[in-house]
């Protein structure tokens, strides 16, 4: 028996309750003698037990069989993904960049289709992340995934994703993001005709992501809690060869099953996965002059263990109205403490005339220098400063407190952009000191 329902429940680490069959949610218990329809109850934990109120995170799921049923894990080789810290760290100050990862010309599923970029942090100590490409054409089908080390920020930059998961389905489409928590078993599919698919993934082994303070901004602005959705309840009584793929401690592993773990068929709790249409972002920006920092932009944030220091954020340079005056409107000139991944889902992004694609990636490490190129400058800088709408664009970033070590694989890939840091090398000087 499968249920398949594309229904979503709206609000940011709600209490949602879903059951797929009526009654199978227990009243005013967590943990009955017996649940209804022979349903074994368990609980999946995103924090402490003792976290505070607010950072508390557990979800009770009503599911055919418990997860123990299942066989020793095994080691499973995986020369792409890599975890912090690596065996041998390889942080540069170097600017880099690099190509769109090429789609498979092989049957790939998303699991095999990752490459990590670069991770920082340490997974051991739950700080930190690691950042990834995936390009997949295959549907999972035989084959579950769960990470033990982080929780999944998953960028789309091209193909629809259906992600089935043991709370239920989501899809995932256009401008959507989505978040599965840590230790939650999914699997990804194509979707809405899609043939391929290309994108980032955040592995955040820190704090979950929240959404960020408002400050003086107000009760409203930014990604608003109601636009973020989970799903209902959907589960399948299906039996037969099954892996469970598994990311624990910087290693994969597999054990076997004998039927589907999505056979949860009720669920309650805050610790779902979620989806959230990025085009939906109120972007707020200057009506004056000069610029906000991109902080502005922040969609969700993984907070450290010291204030206003982001384990990660995850910041959006959105489609926006350009309006400063007397201003150079693209990003300037900046050197700054926190290390940045950025990415591109379309468009054009406003610091670079060209090299930056979408599928791209640039890292820009702890006070390595960067900015617009020479190109962008001497346009921006003699531009007519009227309104202007930045349109087709939608460029992020992932910016972290730790350094990122970018892994053997990407310093080596044919994608990597070996002559990035001449983008900025036909800055000349404008300086004269006859002329104020
Ligand atoms: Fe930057």
């Amino acid at each position: 028996m499968t249920t398949q329902t594309l229904e979503y429940q709206s609000g940011f680490r709600n209490h949602f309750a879903s059951e797929a069959l009526p009654g199978a949610l227990p009243v005013g218990q967590n943990s009955p003698q017996k649940c209804a329809y022979g349903l074994y109850a368990e609980q999946l934990t995103g924090s402490a037990f003792t976290a505070p109120r607010h950072e508390n995170l557990r979800s009770w799921l009503y599911r055919i069989r418990p997860s123990v049923v299942q066989s020793a894990y095994t080691p499973l080789e995986n020369g792409r993904v890599a975890t912090s810290p690596l065996a041998k760290p390889a942080a540069d100050p170097n600017q880099m960049r690099w190509d769109p990862l090429p789609m498979p010309t092989e049957p790939t599923d998303f699991v095999d289709g990752l490459l990590t970029i670069a991770v920082n942090g340490d997974a051991g100590t739950q700080s930190g992340c690691g950042v990834h490409v995936y390009a997949f054409n295959r549907d999972m089908t035989e084959r579950f995934f769960y990470d033990a080390d982080g929780e999944l920020l998953i960028v789309p930059q091209q193909g629809s994703l259906r992600l089935r998961t043991e709370l239920g389905e989501l899809e995932v489409k256009g401008s959507e993001i989505a978040v599965i928590p840590r230790g939650m078993k999914f699997q990804v599919r194509l979707a809405d005709g899609s043939d391929a698919a290309r994108g980032y993934v955040c592995e955040n082994y820190g704090s979950p992501l929240e959404l960020p303070g408002l400050g003086p901004i107000g009760a409203n602005g930014l990604a608003n809690p109601r636009d973020f959705e989970s799903p209902v309840a959907a589960f399948e009584d299906v039996q037969g060869d099954f892996e469970l793929v598994a990311k624990f401690s910087g290693r994969f592993w597999v054990t076997k099953l004998g039927h589907s773990p999505l056979d949860v068929v009720a669920w309650h709790g805050n610790y779902a996965p979620y989806k959230y249409d990025l085009a939906r972002f109120n972007t707020i920006n200057t009506v004056s002059f000069d610029h906000p920092d991109p902080s502005i932009f922040t969609v969700l944030t993984s907070a450290s263990d010291t204030p206003g220091m982001a384990n990660i954020d995850f910041v959006i340079f959105p489609p926006r109205w350009m309006v400063a005056e007397n201003t150079f409107r693209p990003p300037y000139f900046h050197r700054n403490l926190m290390s940045e991944f950025m990415g591109l889902i379309h468009g054009e992004y406003d610091a670079k005339a060209e090299g930056f694609l979408p599928g791209g990636a640039s890292l820009h490490n702890c006070m390595s220098p960067h900015g617009p190129d020479a190109e962008t400058f001497e346009k921006a800088s003699n531009a007519e400063l009227t309104p202007q709408r930045l349109d087709a664009t939608l460029a992020f970033m992932f910016e972290s407190r730790y350094v990122y070590h970018p892994t053997e694989a990407a310093l080596n890939a044919d994608i990597r952009q070996r002559d990035y840091v001449d983008v900025w090398s036909t800055l000349r000087s404008h300086f004269n000191p006859q002329q104020p």
